[in-house]
């Protein structure tokens, strides 16, 4: 019986890592983020019947590129919202997921700008 003792406890420890991964996993999205500042679908998808493309003009409408880099001016290891290649302009959608996991641009070419993007 004392292997079995071991093999339970072996098994909780790979499920007790299984589940920090799966809450790890469990990020809060953008779009709940949105919803919760009571930004509605149509803010982003429009009203039309068919939802429209959403494209990084109307995430400028809310969120000023100017503005933005500014706020974020200070971060190490570099400013996300302002860099060499588009100055301000980077497109939003290169990092931000709104309705899945966000995503760091940057870290696939330059390993040590390692920001979680949100
Ligand atoms: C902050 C802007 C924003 C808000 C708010 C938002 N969406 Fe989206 N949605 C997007 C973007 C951007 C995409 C493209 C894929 C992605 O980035 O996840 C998308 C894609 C989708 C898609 C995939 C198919 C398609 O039409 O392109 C569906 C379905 C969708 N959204 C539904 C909704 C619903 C329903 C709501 C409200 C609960 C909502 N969205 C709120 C920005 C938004
Ligand atoms: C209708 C206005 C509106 C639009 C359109 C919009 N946002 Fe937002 N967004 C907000 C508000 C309001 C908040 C909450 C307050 C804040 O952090 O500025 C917010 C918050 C955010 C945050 C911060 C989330 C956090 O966890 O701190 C990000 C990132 C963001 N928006 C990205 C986007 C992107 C990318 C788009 C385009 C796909 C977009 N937004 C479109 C209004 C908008
Ligand atoms: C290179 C990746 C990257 C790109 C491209 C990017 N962001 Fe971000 N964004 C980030 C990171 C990282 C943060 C978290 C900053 C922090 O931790 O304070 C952030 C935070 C934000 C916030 C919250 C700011 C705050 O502190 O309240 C908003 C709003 C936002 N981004 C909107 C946008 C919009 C709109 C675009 C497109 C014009 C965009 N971002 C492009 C990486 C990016
Ligand atoms: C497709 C690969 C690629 C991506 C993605 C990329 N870069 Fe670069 N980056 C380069 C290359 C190549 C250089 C060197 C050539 C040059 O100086 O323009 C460079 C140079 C730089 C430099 C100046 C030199 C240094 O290392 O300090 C900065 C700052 C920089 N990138 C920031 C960023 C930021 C911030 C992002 C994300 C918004 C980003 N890069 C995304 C390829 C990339």
């Amino acid at each position: 019986m004392k292997n079995l003792t071991l093999l339970n406890i072996i098994l909780s420890l790979v499920l007790s890592v299984f589940a920090g991964s799966a809450l790890a996993n469990k990020a809060v999205l953008l779009d709940q983020t949105h919803a919760a500042a009571g930004v509605k679908c149509s803010s982003c998808h429009g009203k039309a019947e068919t939802r429209e493309a959403v494209t990084m003009l109307k995430c400028v409408k809310c969120h000023n590129t100017t503005k933005l880099a500014k706020k974020t001016a200070s971060m190490k290891p570099t400013n996300p919202h302002k860099n060499r290649h588009f100055d301000t302009e980077t497109t939003c959608s290169n990092c931000h997921n709104v309705h899945e996991k966000s995503q760091n641009y940057c870290e696939g070419c330059h390993a040590r700008f390692d920001f979680v993007v949100p």
